[in-house]
């Protein structure tokens, strides 16, 4: 029996990874749950996965929580604390890790110390932290098996592939919401019409990140990590179909893809069962339906942010840091209704401007870095409002 850890386990990946933990049956155990704040589908997924030990945000939520649920059975805790107590329960087989935002960084830390496999979707963890969780890797024997769906297309692709015959690993994007509109006209757009994305439905945070392409942007960084790859080895292309997710140019002329329907299942359960595959009951994936598959090179002017993603990629350091912090404060205040759509850029863009780069090698200089810049894209934040 394979005993699993979700982290963030409310969210769209969360509740997918526990769909997908349902239907492969009796083999898979859910043994802890970390949640913000949501505590009546936390309460539903307790009720039905029982595990040993859940997590929320706050003291308040936990209490609250155990009232409610009346389950002494399992042991409740709260917090960072709370929620880094759950990555390390010492049942775990398999810690998911679905975060979103910085906030995942400690959690999933203590998931790889403890050398359990960590299945990551948390990508802005390996985005800020991606030296340290690499480092803490090897000393443990944790192995990290990416959930993003271009970052799992890579890893089959990239499987029995020695890397110095990769000359190019390719990341698809579907170019989000905006893809085909007029470039006058995205930045009146609103948070509605940023969070429709045509193929995915995902969390607001990584839905806003896919209408800028900076969720392509973190991608690349987070892939250079995964895969150990050097930054002029990474490249983007736009694919509205979704169903071609990654693409790997090898030096003989060969091009390997890994394609299948647009539904984060599969690469989620890919992730837990691998190295083995299980039988899906998903739908399969036709191609004769899908008829055309497109491919565009990223236009500069409709996604800016991907040049400073690529800045960030290829300085590495705290610059990494910075953009992650600034995006996050610039998509926090965009969703809150504070900015507009094309602000985001134009924050990102000050705020990286203002960084002096320095080394990020540790946890405490990545939170400072992250503390400094958060307080610094407030200021430019508030110069918008
Ligand atoms: N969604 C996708 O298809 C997709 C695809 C690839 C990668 N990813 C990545 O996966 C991560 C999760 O994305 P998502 O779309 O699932 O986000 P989401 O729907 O917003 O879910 C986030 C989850 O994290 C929990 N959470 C937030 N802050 C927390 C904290 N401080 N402590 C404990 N739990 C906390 C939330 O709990 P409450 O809701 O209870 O507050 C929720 O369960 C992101 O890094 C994203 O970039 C997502």
């Amino acid at each position: 029996m394979k005993k699993i850890t979700v982290l963030g386990s409310t969210g769209s990946i969360g509740t997918n990874t526990l769909d997908i933990v349902g239907r492969l049956g009796e083999e898979y155990a859910v043994i802890g749950l970390a949640a913000g704040s949501n505590i009546g589908l936390l309460l539903e997924q307790v009720r039905k996965f029982r595990p040993k030990i859940v997590s929320l945000r706050t003291k308040g939520d936990a209490a609250r929580f155990k009232e409610e649920s009346g389950d002494p059975g399992v042991r409740v805790v709260f917090g960072a604390e709370g929620a880094e107590e759950v990555a390390r329960f010492d049942e775990n087989d398999l810690v998911v890790a679905a975060i979103t935002g910085i906030e995942g960084l400690r959690p999933t830390i203590a998931a790889v110390e403890t050398g359990v496999r960590v299945a990551l979707a948390n990508k802005e963890s390996m985005v800020v932290g991606g030296a340290i969780l690499r480092s803490k890797a090897a000393a443990s024997g944790a192995e990290i098996i990416p959930v993003d769906s271009e970052h799992s297309g890579l890893f089959q692709c990239l499987a029995k592939e020695r890397k110095e015959n990769v000359q190019k690993a390719v990341l698809t994007a579907s170019g989000g919401p905006f893809f085909r509109t007029p470039l006058a006209e995205i930045k009146r757009k609103t948070v509605a019409e940023a969070l429709a994305h045509p193929r995915w439905k995902m969390g607001r945070k990584v839905s806003i990140d896919s209408a800028t392409l900076m969720n392509k942007g973190l991608e690349l960084i987070e892939a250079r990590w995964l895969f150990d790859l050097e930054p002029a080895a990474l490249g983007i292309l736009i694919h509205p179909q979704s169903v071609v997710h990654s693409l790997v140019e090898m030096r003989d002329g060969s091009t390997l893809a890994q394609l299948s329907i647009t539904d984060m299942r599969v690469p989620i359960q890919y992730a837990l069962t691998y190295p083995e595959r299980s039988a899906s009951d998903l739908p399969a994936l036709e191609l004769s339906r899908v008829r055309s598959l497109e491919f565009f090179e990223v236009e500069r002017e409709r996604y800016p942010l991907i040049a400073y993603a690529r800045q960030a990629l290829e300085t590495g350091k705290s610059l990494p840091v910075a953009l992650n912090a600034a995006n996050e404060a610039a998509v926090e205040a965009f969703l809150g209704g504070r900015i507009g759509f094309a602000d985001i850029a134009a924050v990102i863009g000050a705020v990286l401007d203002g960084h002096r780069v320095c080394e990020a090698e540790t946890l405490e200089a990545v939170l400072a870095i992250d503390r400094e810049t958060r307080g610094r894209s407030e200021n430019h934040i508030k110069k918008k409002e």
